[in-house]
Protein backbone atom coordinates (compact mmCIF):
# COMPACT_ATOMS: atom_id res chain seq x y z
CA UNK A 1 0.00 0.00 0.00
CA UNK A 2 1.43 3.18 -1.03
CA UNK A 3 0.62 5.17 2.12
CA UNK A 4 1.63 8.63 0.73
CA UNK A 5 -1.55 9.09 -0.71
CA UNK A 6 -2.89 9.95 2.67
CA UNK A 7 -1.05 13.05 3.19
CA UNK A 8 -3.12 14.28 0.02
CA UNK A 9 -6.21 14.43 2.47
CA UNK A 10 -7.02 18.20 4.13
CA UNK A 11 -7.15 18.22 7.85
CA UNK A 12 -7.32 21.53 10.42
CA UNK A 13 -5.65 21.37 13.48
CA UNK A 14 -7.08 21.19 17.12
CA UNK A 15 -6.39 21.37 20.99
CA UNK A 16 -8.94 18.24 22.72
CA UNK A 17 -9.22 19.56 26.00
CA UNK A 18 -10.80 17.89 29.20
CA UNK A 19 -11.19 17.26 32.97
CA UNK A 20 -11.34 15.07 36.01
CA UNK A 21 -8.94 15.17 38.87
CA UNK A 22 -6.76 17.65 36.79
CA UNK A 23 -6.86 19.30 33.32
CA UNK A 24 -5.82 17.46 30.96
CA UNK A 25 -5.31 17.68 26.85
CA UNK A 26 -4.13 16.84 23.39
CA UNK A 27 -3.27 18.09 19.86
CA UNK A 28 -5.63 16.35 17.25
CA UNK A 29 -5.87 16.48 13.49
CA UNK A 30 -8.74 14.55 12.95
CA UNK A 31 -12.05 16.31 13.86
CA UNK A 32 -14.84 16.10 11.09
CA UNK A 33 -18.09 18.12 11.11
CA UNK A 34 -20.89 15.35 10.61
CA UNK A 35 -23.84 16.89 10.83
CA UNK A 36 -25.26 20.68 10.56
CA UNK A 37 -28.60 20.53 12.42
CA UNK A 38 -27.88 19.25 16.12
CA UNK A 39 -24.20 19.46 14.96
CA UNK A 40 -22.42 16.54 15.84
CA UNK A 41 -18.79 16.35 15.24
CA UNK A 42 -15.96 13.20 15.38
CA UNK A 43 -12.63 12.93 16.42
CA UNK A 44 -10.21 10.12 16.58
CA UNK A 45 -7.91 9.35 19.81
CA UNK A 46 -5.26 6.98 19.98
CA UNK A 47 -6.08 4.68 22.74
CA UNK A 48 -2.86 5.39 24.81
CA UNK A 49 -3.34 8.72 24.80
CA UNK A 50 -4.29 10.07 28.46
CA UNK A 51 -7.08 12.72 27.20
CA UNK A 52 -9.28 9.92 25.82
CA UNK A 53 -8.87 8.24 29.07
CA UNK A 54 -10.77 10.78 30.96
CA UNK A 55 -13.04 11.51 27.82
CA UNK A 56 -14.48 7.91 28.47
CA UNK A 57 -15.17 8.79 31.86
CA UNK A 58 -16.48 12.10 31.91
CA UNK A 59 -17.92 11.94 28.67
CA UNK A 60 -17.24 16.08 27.95
CA UNK A 61 -14.35 17.53 26.51
CA UNK A 62 -13.69 20.85 24.65
CA UNK A 63 -12.27 21.59 21.17
CA UNK A 64 -10.44 24.72 20.84
CA UNK A 65 -9.84 25.54 16.88
CA UNK A 66 -5.90 26.66 16.93
CA UNK A 67 -5.10 29.64 14.07
CA UNK A 68 -1.63 30.56 12.17
CA UNK A 69 -1.45 32.83 15.10
CA UNK A 70 -1.13 29.79 18.34
CA UNK A 71 1.90 29.74 20.33
CA UNK A 72 3.46 26.30 18.72
CA UNK A 73 4.80 25.86 22.42
CA UNK A 74 1.10 25.28 22.94
CA UNK A 75 1.35 22.43 20.07
CA UNK A 76 4.59 21.13 21.28
CA UNK A 77 3.41 20.91 24.83
CA UNK A 78 -0.52 19.25 24.01
CA UNK A 79 1.07 17.16 21.12
CA UNK A 80 4.09 15.73 22.41
CA UNK A 81 4.17 15.37 25.57
CA UNK A 82 1.42 13.44 27.95
CA UNK A 83 -1.01 14.67 30.55
CA UNK A 84 -0.06 11.66 32.74
CA UNK A 85 3.38 12.67 32.97
CA UNK A 86 2.69 16.83 33.22
CA UNK A 87 0.55 19.24 33.66
CA UNK A 88 0.43 20.83 30.29
CA UNK A 89 -1.51 24.00 31.98
CA UNK A 90 1.07 25.27 33.73
CA UNK A 91 1.85 28.44 32.78
CA UNK A 92 -0.36 28.88 29.93
CA UNK A 93 -3.39 31.00 30.42
CA UNK A 94 -7.15 29.20 30.10
CA UNK A 95 -10.08 29.62 31.71
CA UNK A 96 -12.74 27.56 32.96
CA UNK A 97 -15.96 27.41 31.36
CA UNK A 98 -18.77 24.61 32.33
CA UNK A 99 -15.88 22.86 34.02
CA UNK A 100 -13.99 22.23 31.21
CA UNK A 101 -10.07 24.51 30.86
CA UNK A 102 -10.40 26.17 27.50
CA UNK A 103 -7.74 27.99 25.86
CA UNK A 104 -8.98 31.35 23.95
CA UNK A 105 -5.82 33.29 23.52
CA UNK A 106 -5.10 33.14 19.74
CA UNK A 107 -7.32 30.62 19.21
CA UNK A 108 -10.05 30.75 16.29
CA UNK A 109 -12.56 29.79 19.23
CA UNK A 110 -14.33 26.60 20.83
CA UNK A 111 -16.63 23.91 20.84
CA UNK A 112 -18.15 22.33 23.95
CA UNK A 113 -18.90 18.77 23.09
CA UNK A 114 -20.83 15.94 24.71
CA UNK A 115 -20.04 11.89 24.07
CA UNK A 116 -22.66 9.87 21.94
CA UNK A 117 -20.96 7.12 20.76
CA UNK A 118 -17.34 5.87 20.74
CA UNK A 119 -16.89 3.16 17.62
CA UNK A 120 -13.60 1.49 19.29
CA UNK A 121 -11.30 0.43 16.28
CA UNK A 122 -7.40 -1.34 16.14
CA UNK A 123 -5.23 1.97 18.19
CA UNK A 124 -7.74 4.45 17.97
CA UNK A 125 -11.11 5.15 19.19
CA UNK A 126 -13.38 7.31 16.79
CA UNK A 127 -15.46 9.47 19.51
CA UNK A 128 -18.54 11.06 18.21
CA UNK A 129 -19.93 13.79 20.16
CA UNK A 130 -23.01 16.78 20.01
CA UNK A 131 -21.98 20.06 20.24
CA UNK A 132 -23.60 21.67 22.88
CA UNK A 133 -21.70 25.04 22.83
CA UNK A 134 -19.64 27.23 20.30
CA UNK A 135 -18.44 30.37 20.75
CA UNK A 136 -16.27 32.10 17.94
CA UNK A 137 -13.66 34.48 19.17
CA UNK A 138 -11.73 36.02 16.76
CA UNK A 139 -11.07 36.62 12.73
CA UNK A 140 -7.93 35.24 12.68
CA UNK A 141 -6.93 32.28 10.31
CA UNK A 142 -7.58 28.82 11.00
CA UNK A 143 -4.60 26.68 11.37
CA UNK A 144 -4.61 23.87 8.57
CA UNK A 145 -2.54 20.27 8.92
CA UNK A 146 -0.25 21.43 5.73
CA UNK A 147 0.56 25.13 7.03
CA UNK A 148 1.88 22.81 10.21
CA UNK A 149 3.68 20.81 8.20
CA UNK A 150 4.85 23.27 5.43
CA UNK A 151 5.39 26.51 7.70
CA UNK A 152 5.90 25.26 11.03
CA UNK A 153 8.00 22.46 9.26
CA UNK A 154 6.34 20.01 12.23
CA UNK A 155 5.87 16.36 11.96
CA UNK A 156 3.37 14.28 14.02
CA UNK A 157 4.17 11.47 16.77
CA UNK A 158 3.44 7.92 16.23
CA UNK A 159 0.28 8.44 18.09
CA UNK A 160 -1.59 10.47 15.58
CA UNK A 161 -3.32 8.79 12.88
CA UNK A 162 -1.81 10.05 10.52
CA UNK A 163 1.70 9.50 11.77
CA UNK A 164 4.13 8.12 8.57
CA UNK A 165 7.96 7.25 9.13
CA UNK A 166 9.46 10.35 7.38
CA UNK A 167 11.26 10.22 4.58
CA UNK A 168 14.32 12.20 6.01
CA UNK A 169 17.40 12.57 3.67
CA UNK A 170 20.98 12.00 5.20
CA UNK A 171 21.90 15.28 6.29
CA UNK A 172 18.79 15.98 8.40
CA UNK A 173 18.41 16.20 12.19
CA UNK A 174 15.07 15.77 13.85
CA UNK A 175 14.11 17.43 17.39
CA UNK A 176 12.95 14.74 19.75
CA UNK A 177 10.49 16.79 21.72
CA UNK A 178 8.22 18.08 18.56
CA UNK A 179 9.83 16.62 15.45
CA UNK A 180 10.97 19.75 13.70
CA UNK A 181 13.31 18.84 10.87
CA UNK A 182 16.68 20.80 10.62
CA UNK A 183 18.73 19.74 7.21
CA UNK A 184 22.34 20.11 6.49
CA UNK A 185 25.04 21.11 9.00
CA UNK A 186 23.36 21.96 12.74
CA UNK A 187 24.96 25.15 14.44
CA UNK A 188 26.09 23.91 18.60
CA UNK A 189 23.84 26.90 19.07
CA UNK A 190 20.88 25.42 17.52
CA UNK A 191 17.48 26.11 18.89
CA UNK A 192 14.34 24.62 18.39
CA UNK A 193 12.18 27.03 16.15
CA UNK A 194 9.01 25.11 17.18
CA UNK A 195 9.35 24.17 21.10
CA UNK A 196 12.18 25.88 21.80
CA UNK A 197 14.36 22.66 22.56
CA UNK A 198 18.59 23.18 22.64
CA UNK A 199 20.74 21.92 19.91
CA UNK A 200 21.31 18.16 22.25
CA UNK A 201 17.89 17.68 21.58
CA UNK A 202 18.11 17.37 17.71
CA UNK A 203 18.92 13.54 16.74
CA UNK A 204 20.72 12.79 13.08
CA UNK A 205 18.37 10.99 11.17
CA UNK A 206 17.71 7.31 11.19
CA UNK A 207 18.75 7.23 7.73
CA UNK A 208 21.85 9.38 7.97
C1 LIG B 1 0.05 17.68 14.55
C2 LIG B 1 -0.41 16.62 15.51
C3 LIG B 1 -1.58 15.92 15.26
C4 LIG B 1 -2.03 14.94 16.14
N1 LIG B 1 -3.21 14.30 15.88
C5 LIG B 1 -3.68 13.38 16.77
C6 LIG B 1 -4.96 12.79 16.59
O1 LIG B 1 -5.71 13.13 15.67
N2 LIG B 1 -5.36 11.84 17.49
C7 LIG B 1 -4.57 11.45 18.54
O2 LIG B 1 -4.97 10.58 19.32
N3 LIG B 1 -3.35 12.02 18.75
C8 LIG B 1 -2.91 12.98 17.90
N4 LIG B 1 -1.70 13.59 18.12
C9 LIG B 1 -0.85 13.09 19.22
C10 LIG B 1 -1.25 13.58 20.61
O3 LIG B 1 -1.44 14.98 20.65
C11 LIG B 1 -0.11 13.17 21.57
O4 LIG B 1 0.03 11.76 21.58
C12 LIG B 1 -0.25 13.72 22.98
O5 LIG B 1 1.02 13.66 23.60
C13 LIG B 1 -1.25 12.95 23.84
O6 LIG B 1 -1.28 13.53 25.13
P1 LIG B 1 -2.10 12.92 26.35
O7 LIG B 1 -1.45 11.61 26.73
O8 LIG B 1 -1.96 13.96 27.43
O9 LIG B 1 -3.51 12.74 25.91
C14 LIG B 1 -1.26 14.61 17.28
C15 LIG B 1 -0.09 15.35 17.57
C16 LIG B 1 0.34 16.34 16.69
C17 LIG B 1 1.59 17.11 17.00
Amino acid sequence: MDKNIFKDISYGMYLVTTKEAKNVGCIINTLTQITSDNPCISISLNKNNYTNEIIKKTNKFAVSIISQNTDTNIISTFGFKSSKDIDKFENIEYKEIENLPIIEKNMCGYLICKVINIISLDTHDLIIAKVETTKKSNDLIPMTYEFYQTNLKGKSPKKAPTYIESDIDEDEWVCDTCGYVYKGKIPNDFVCPLCGMSREHFKKSKKG
